[in-house]
């Protein structure tokens, strides 16, 4: 089986699919890989790593992608700067596997049903111990929760630490998590690491432990009705409950130096939850850091992928941030995918099983034989023009 590593055709993405220890891995159990030469530049993985674990190095992406039976990337197929599309290429019945956010990249996957691909995305990955190892959602939200709180503590105008010196004592920062998944409690850990004072909410009750557990303070509101939608999601909260959330958030970000919002439904969808007259409530230098950007964003204000000023109070809501920590991002990711690899290949037979009656296998499937499998992609294809 021949696997296809390209370079990402997306604007501003510098991760790459596999690194060379992941490489080494799958052909070590008998895959042959080849990549487009430079795939991996940017995440700091030089070609010759590449072909020191055995990897083919090829510049034409339409041999590439002719020969593969398994593309592999961080993105969705997308169209190429020669004005082709990824999933064009490749041959009828090939397999796709990526992090595709199907009801995001619906073009994408148009094509890929189009082209008779077999796609399957690691976004929509069940949330089961088992699948834990594959989970791309988990690996990348860990640095964005990192990576937001650093560019917090770079526009505040303050110290995170509380120090005592000569020249006087500053005290911690006040920083307020809102969401406390897995991009909120790595933004509670590095708060914490940084030394600032950190608090944190969430509308799954079973949060408060893990706050704690991360050296937050939890805060919240007792919900009238449960915010659970199974699989670890949060629902979206009846109005009565929006209401005194509201209320709640409008009372803490008045009193905070840096709220950091990392707020989803279903894992895809943020919620609108800071409007207006919050971030005017706020003290003037203060900063929010809307980590729902690539959502949609948490705050109503939010320039997505930008930052802006109202009132004294810094709002950056950055979009694509593992993209920002290429190399440990790409390291992670890569081994989200070959562990997905490893959990179908048949290693005496060297070929990946479409076991369909698996649950990780079935849960993840976008495109089938020319059909678009993913509920919410299908009805959201629905909606749109042919
Ligand atoms: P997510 O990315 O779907 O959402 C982020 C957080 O926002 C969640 O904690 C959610 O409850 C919270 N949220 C939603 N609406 C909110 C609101 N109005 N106000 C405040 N907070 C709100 O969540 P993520 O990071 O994917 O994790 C959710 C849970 O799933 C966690 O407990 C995590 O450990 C678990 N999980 C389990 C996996 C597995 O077992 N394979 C893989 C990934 C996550």
């Amino acid at each position: 089986m021949k696997i296809a590593v390209l370079k990402e055709s997306r604007e501003n993405e510098n991760r790459v699919a596999l690194d060379p220890a992941s490489c080494k891995k799958l052909i070590q159990a008998g895959v042959e890989i080849s990549m487009e030469a430079g795939a991996g530049a940017r995440a700091f993985f030089p070609d010759d790593e590449y072909l020191k674990a055995g990897v083919s190095i090829l510049s034409d992406v339409t041999t590439l992608l002719g020969d593969a039976d398994f593309l592999l990337k961080v993105n969705a197929p997308g169209p190429r700067p020669d004005g082709s599309h990824e999933a064009d290429l490749m041959k009828p019945g090939s397999l796709v596997l990526a992090s595709i956010f199907p009801t995001r990249n619906l073009i994408a996957v148009k094509k890929m049903a189009e082209r008779k691909l077999t796609a399957f995305s690691t976004d929509c990955i069940p949330r089961t111990t088992r699948a834990q190892a594959m989970d791309t959602l988990s690996s990348q939200a860990n640095i964005v929760g990192y990576k937001g709180v650093l560019l917090g503590a770079v526009e505040l105008p303050s110290y995170f630490p509380m120090f005592m010196t000569a020249a006087g004592t500053t005290l911690s920062a006040k920083v307020f998590v809102i969401g406390a998944g897995v991009a909120g409690l790595q933004a509670i850990a590095t708060a914490k690491r940084l030394g600032a004072s950190v608090t944190a909410t969430d509308v799954r009750p079973e949060v408060k432990e893990q706050i704690e557990s991360v050296g937050g303070k939890y805060i919240g509101i007792e919900l009238q009705q449960n915010a659970q939608a199974g699989g670890g999601y949060a629902a979206e909260l009846s109005p009565e409950d929006k209401a005194r959330q509201a209320k709640m958030l409008a009372d803490h970000c008045a009193q905070v130096d840096v709220v950091i919002t990392t707020a989803l439904i279903g894992g895809v969808f943020a919620p609108k939850l800071l409007d207006e007259a919050i971030v005017r409530s706020m003290k003037p230098g203060s900063v929010i850091v809307d980590l729902g950007a690539d959502g949609g964003g948490n705050c109503t204000l939010s320039r997505i992928g930008g930052t802006l000023e109202v009132d004294g109070v810094k709002i950056i809501a950055p979009t694509n941030l593992p993209s920002s920590l290429p190399h440990h991002a790409s390291m992670m990711f890569a081994r989200n995918l070959m562990n997905f690899m490893l959990a179908f290949w048949k290693q005496d037979e060297k070929r990946f099983d479409l076991d369909w009656n698996d649950d990780i296998l079935k849960a993840c499937a976008v495109t089938h034989d020319g059909q678009v499998l993913h509920g919410p992609t299908v009805k959201a294809l629905q909606t749109i023009k042919p």
